[in-house]
């Protein structure tokens, strides 16, 4: 495992001063004054039905897809409805500090923008439009594999949106190339644009059956859409007989395979630590002895995830998984992250109270960004963080490392 700052919470005194969040709440009332109302809805459970409006049909059913009959996505939002928070009262919860340090990253609350692939099908703004709303909230942004726009160039989009350079934090998410010289590049590459945290999902080494796209034939990466890192990568580019832009279908037919359809086993993972002297989480953990097993292997953190509901149909919900994998790390120093599901502060605070250290957002700022380039993406994010601030308060909790089981009612 690598040294990563203390996960201590609040964050040190070095940080900036906590973010009042709930503000944002004042701001929308008093431009009512002025006869203005937000861009779009502040529900985030109901940010996907106003999406629609503003994608294609093929775009919509691969950001709001799930796999198979939907039972895992249902699932997921149902175990949130389940857990019911008990607000505690008379605990001076006035004055509110969400800051927190993951995995040596400071962040101004516990959330992070989950990594989410071909962000072009969305908005032409894409990747980079997200990198910069997040990075103006101070918000880690986490960039997948499947990117629309190379890795350097969100970089820079990040260090431009943040307000000061330690807001600017990146994370990279990869899927991992089946040729270790690609790999070995595209991680270093990576390193050297800033990224400081390697995400690697395990739950997607091949596609799922999803009958949303296969009903349309609809594929982003086989049309060259989402794979501007690995054909911008040297690496990459030495193994083709002419570069993408000359031959787009043979470097699609190389990259496919590449990244797709071979799984591996926990022996594999000392390469990946060779290439990356950063911490190094697993995503898509659901089960307490993988999580062990990620503890034994030496990583530095798990995301408890089932991708959103997009891989295995008839899942557990992952919230349901998490104080599983919670207990088996206890005493490990090997940090949980959580997604799959969170779409109020409300499911935010559910997760931290089950001993998440932070969760990770997925659709919902996407549906911001198709709403409303970079400024919708900051307006999904903002109200989320917003009614996390208030029911945080609300509840009777001044940080969230206040939060524990106890103050969770299951239905
Ligand atoms: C359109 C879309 C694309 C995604 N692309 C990736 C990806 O490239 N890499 C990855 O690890 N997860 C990917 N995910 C999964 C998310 O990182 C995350 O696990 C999931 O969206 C969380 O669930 P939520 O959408 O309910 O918040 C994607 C999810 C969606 C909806």
């Amino acid at each position: 495992m690598t040294d990563p700052a203390p996960a201590s919470s609040p964050a040190s005194s070095s940080a900036p001063a906590p973010a009042h969040f709930a503000n944002y709440q004042n701001e929308i009332y008093l431009h009512g004054l002025e006869d203005r109302v937000p861009p779009f809805t502040t529900d985030g459970t109901a940010l996907g039905a106003s999406a629609r409006a503003h994608l294609d049909a093929g775009a919509f059913g691969y950001l709001a897809g799930s796999a198979g009959s939907g039972a895992t996505h249902r699932a997921n939002r149902e175990a949130f409805d389940r857990h019911r928070l008990v607000p505690r009262m008379l605990t001076d919860a006035t004055h509110r500090d969400l800051r927190t340090t993951v995995l040596g990253t400071p962040m101004p609350a516990p959330v992070l923008l989950a990594p989410l692939g071909v962000q072009s099908i969305v908005h032409p703004d894409a990747e980079p439009a997200t990198a910069r709303a997040a990075a103006s909230l101070g918000l880690t942004m986490t960039l997948s594999t499947a990117s629309s726009h190379t890795l350097e160039d969100v970089a820079e989009a990040t260090s431009e949106g943040s307000a000061d350079a330690a807001g600017a934090s990146r994370w990279f998410q990869l899927y991992w190339p089946n040729d270790d010289e690609v790999c070995a590049s595209i991680l270093g590459r990576a390193r050297r644009a800033g990224y400081t945290t390697l995400v690697v999902t395990l739950d997607t080494w091949t596609l799922a059956w999803r009958p949303q796209d296969l009903d349309r034939a609809y594929l982003p990466f086989i049309r060259g859409v989402g794979t501007a890192i690995p054909f911008s990568d040297p690496a990459f580019r030495a193994g083709l007989a002419k570069p993408p832009e000359e031959d787009l279908a043979a470097a699609v037919l190389r990259w496919v395979p590449m990244f797709t359809g071979t799984d591996r086993s926990w022996d594999r993972l000392p390469f990946l630590r060779e290439h990356w002297d950063g911490p190094i989480v697993l995503k898509g953990i659901q089960h307490p002895d993988d999580a062990r097993r990620a503890a034994d292997a030496g990583m530095d953190g798990i995301v408890v995830s089932n991708h959103g509901g997009r891989q295995v149909d008839g899942a557990m919900a992952s919230l349901d998984a998490l104080p599983g994998a919670v207990r088996a790390l206890e005493g490990t120093g090997v940090e949980v992250l959580f997604d799959s599901g969170i779409r109020t502060g409300a499911d935010v605070l559910k997760a931290l109270a089950l001993g998440a250290r932070a969760v990770l957002v997925g659709r919902p700022f996407a549906y911001g960004l198709a709403h409303g380039g970079e400024d919708g993406v900051r307006h999904v994010l903002r109200s989320l963080l917003a009614d996390l601030d208030l029911t945080l308060g609300l509840t009777g909790h001044r940080t969230p490392d206040e939060l524990t089981p106890g103050d969770l009612h299951l239905r």
